[in-house]
């Protein structure tokens, strides 16, 4: 029997997808709310800029892995164009389900599937661009979902990983504040839930660094790997080149 962490606390390996399911179907509802809330509009910026980054064309393939309510899917839709396609996906039906609304509310329909980013159930080779935002924090084998995430891409492609990272040393007092002290309590006022919310500052701090994913990312077969620090190391920015 292998542990592994959720948050702070160790688990059997077997039972970390369960736990992080419960945290995202007792989110779902409050998650964009929330989301707006907890980063300041921040992760608003920060998924622009990976937009930015993706530099996504007319015609182009592209894989939203853990895509939740869908912002990332749904700003790339109109970039691929009619030629193109955008494969919005997670493993939490719940929080798919909020996204296919707002893709609804927007007129938009994208491909939506339920799937595990470590068992990807797609062919060799089949995309341009997969990303992955505030994700792969989550999943319980994160070098099997990076070599999935290689497997499915073109030769050339790239990976887009944004996640919370390692903060600057000089604010990371005020930010262990905020994320211990102001973060669960938020929770428990918008979305009655502050053990989700005490789970996200812990599953941060658990994460890899900037320079551990870039390693991790070079041993699951991209050639090529850099990464972007964003407001001081809050949120890195991974890109990654299949070569
Ligand atoms: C914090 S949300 C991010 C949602 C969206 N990408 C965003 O940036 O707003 C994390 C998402 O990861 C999904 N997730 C966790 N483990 C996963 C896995 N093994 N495979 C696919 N999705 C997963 C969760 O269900 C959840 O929707």
């Amino acid at each position: 029997m292998s542990s592994t962490h959720f948050g702070f606390e160790s688990v059997d390996e077997k039972d970390k997808a369960r736990r992080v399911r419960g945290v995202f179907d007792s989110v779902a509802p409050k998650y964009d709310v929330m989301n707006d809330l907890m980063s300041m509009g921040l992760h608003r910026v920060w998924k622009a800029y990976t937009v930015m980054v993706a530099d996504v064309r007319e015609g182009q393939y592209v894989l939203d892995i853990a895509g939740g309510t869908g912002d990332l899917a749904l700003a790339f839709a109109p970039k691929v164009g009619s030629t193109g396609c955008v494969v919005h996906t997670d493993i939490n039906e719940a929080m798919l389900r909020e996204g296919r609304n707002r893709m609804l509310d927007a007129g938009k329909v994208l491909p939506t599937t339920v799937c595990d980013a470590e068992h990807l159930p797609f062919p060799d080779g089949r995309f341009d661009l997969v990303t992955v935002a505030f994700g792969l924090r989550n999943m319980t084998h994160k070098d099997e979902a990076i070599r999935e995430m290689n497997r499915v891409l073109k030769p050339g492609g790239k990976l887009l990983v944004l996640e919370f990272s390692k903060i600057a040393k000089p604010l990371e007092k005020a930010y262990d504040w905020y994320s211990f002290k102001v973060l669960p309590r938020l929770g428990k006022l918008v979305a009655n839930d502050d053990s989700s919310y005490r789970y996200l500052a812990e599953s941060i701090r658990m994460h890899p660094s900037q320079e551990e994913l870039k390693a991790l990312m070079h041993k699951g077969g991209f050639g090529h790997v850099d990464y972007h620090n964003l407001t001081g190391g809050v949120v890195a920015l991974h890109v990654g080149i299949k070569c």
